[in-house]
């Protein structure tokens, strides 16, 4: 078991005392450096996911710039649904489009389990992260059941997730089925990660926030928890993290999180009495703060931390990915900056 249990994020993940608040930035690997844009020429986003010698580099690049207290591994949540059998491909400024989405029960034939077998790539690269991180942390993921469903129903990204939404309400034991192999598949896919050594794990669901608590908990809390719960004797800090999820807090933590993330709506402070005193939170600046002058980005940093210490541990983040225009300058100086406000 490789796991840094004494760094200062799996620390702070599991709500011990830290030197000072850790920092990562959810897609702090991609668009928004230039070393980034430059290994990518010429390579699709899929292809570049599955050369463990790319994934190893670009994983590196942000820790190497920023001085972060994790890596998250370079992926996407697509590649297991891809390796299962799910035709499909990441297009440049849209998102994952799936060629034959997923509507009637004959389709989930498409969906076989996966093992480390057919995603050998995930195995070696994750091993090769770990041996040249040394003594940072590395964070595998995987995108949760709703989200993943989502995009294989609806065939591409979508505002409103009519159709998964009609799939969810109308047909129930197809969306249970459905969901139930996306859970399995999910699984799978962080165990070959854990196996090879990350030393924390988080799950997306990036979309959940469509849902209100009740339907959240009928109809996709079954399906993360059996992914989070699956993970309990791994020894992995389990993440679970959504976008506008301010009423789904308590429930994402329920489903079998040791560390909530919490976007930019809901102030950490607020978010900690929901998720309750076993659990850590992790967030959450707003991404646009860093567009708005350095003044500003110190003063919301201050507020983010304050508010962190209402919780067990704080793992400091923003409230969603870093957008593609950001100046990584600023990504390093907030870094540093946090290290310092929060040194004890
Ligand atoms: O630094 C990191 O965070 C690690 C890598 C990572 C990527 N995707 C790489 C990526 C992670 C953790 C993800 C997760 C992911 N992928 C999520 C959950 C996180 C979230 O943002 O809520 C979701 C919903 C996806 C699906 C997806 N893949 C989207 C919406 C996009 C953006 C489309 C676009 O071009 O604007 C992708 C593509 C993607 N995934 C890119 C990267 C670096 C950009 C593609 C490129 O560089 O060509």
């Amino acid at each position: 078991m490789t796991v840094l249990q004494d760094s200062p994020f799996v620390r702070a993940c599991r709500g011990l005392p830290v030197p000072h608040t850790p920092v990562w930035f959810m897609r702090q690997a991609g668009r928004s450096l230039p070393e980034y844009r430059k290994v990518r020429q010429g390579i699709g986003m899929l292809e570049s996911c599955r050369r463990p010698d790319l994934v190893t580099e670009i994983t590196l690049q942000p820790v190497r710039r920023h001085g972060v207290d994790a890596a998250i591994f370079y992926s996407d949540i697509v590649v297991p649904v891809a390796a299962a059998g799910i035709d499909l491909d990441i297009v440049p400024g849209t998102g994952p489009v799936v060629a034959e989405p997923v509507r009637a029960a004959a389709d989930l034939e498409r969906l076989r389990p996966i093992t480390v077998d057919d995603v050998p790539y995930v195995d070696e690269a994750v091993r090769l992260l770990v041996a040249e991180l040394g003594d940072t942390p590395l964070i595998g993921f995987a995108g949760a059941p709703f989200t993943l469903a989502s995009y294989l129903i609806e065939g591409g990204p979508s505002r409103t997730y009519l159709k998964t939404k009609a799939m969810m309400y109308g047909a129930p034991d197809l969306w249970n089925a459905l969901l139930t192999r996306l859970a399995e598949i999910t699984l799978s896919f962080l165990r070959v990660q854990v196996a090879a050594g990350v030393s924390a794990v988080q799950l997306f669901d990036s979309w959940a926030g469509a849902l209100s608590e009740a339907d959240y908990r009928r109809y996709v809390m079954p399906h993360s928890s059996a992914v989070l719960r699956g993970l309990l004797d791994a020894g992995v800090p389990r993440i679970h993290f959504g976008v506008g999820t301010g009423v789904l807090l308590e429930a994402m933590g329920e489903a079998g999180a040791d560390v909530v993330g919490v976007d930019w709506r809901t102030p950490l402070d607020v978010a900690t009495k929901r998720t309750g005193p076993d659990r850590a939170v992790q967030g959450n600046l707003d991404p646009a703060i860093l567009f708005a002058g350095w003044d500003v980005v110190e003063r919301e940093a201050r507020r983010v931390v304050e508010q962190g210490r209402a919780a067990p541990g704080h793992v400091f983040n923003l409230g969603h990915g870093v957008m593609p225009e950001t100046d990584p300058e600023i990504l390093t100086r907030l870094t540093a900056f946090v290290h310092e406000i929060s040194e004890r």
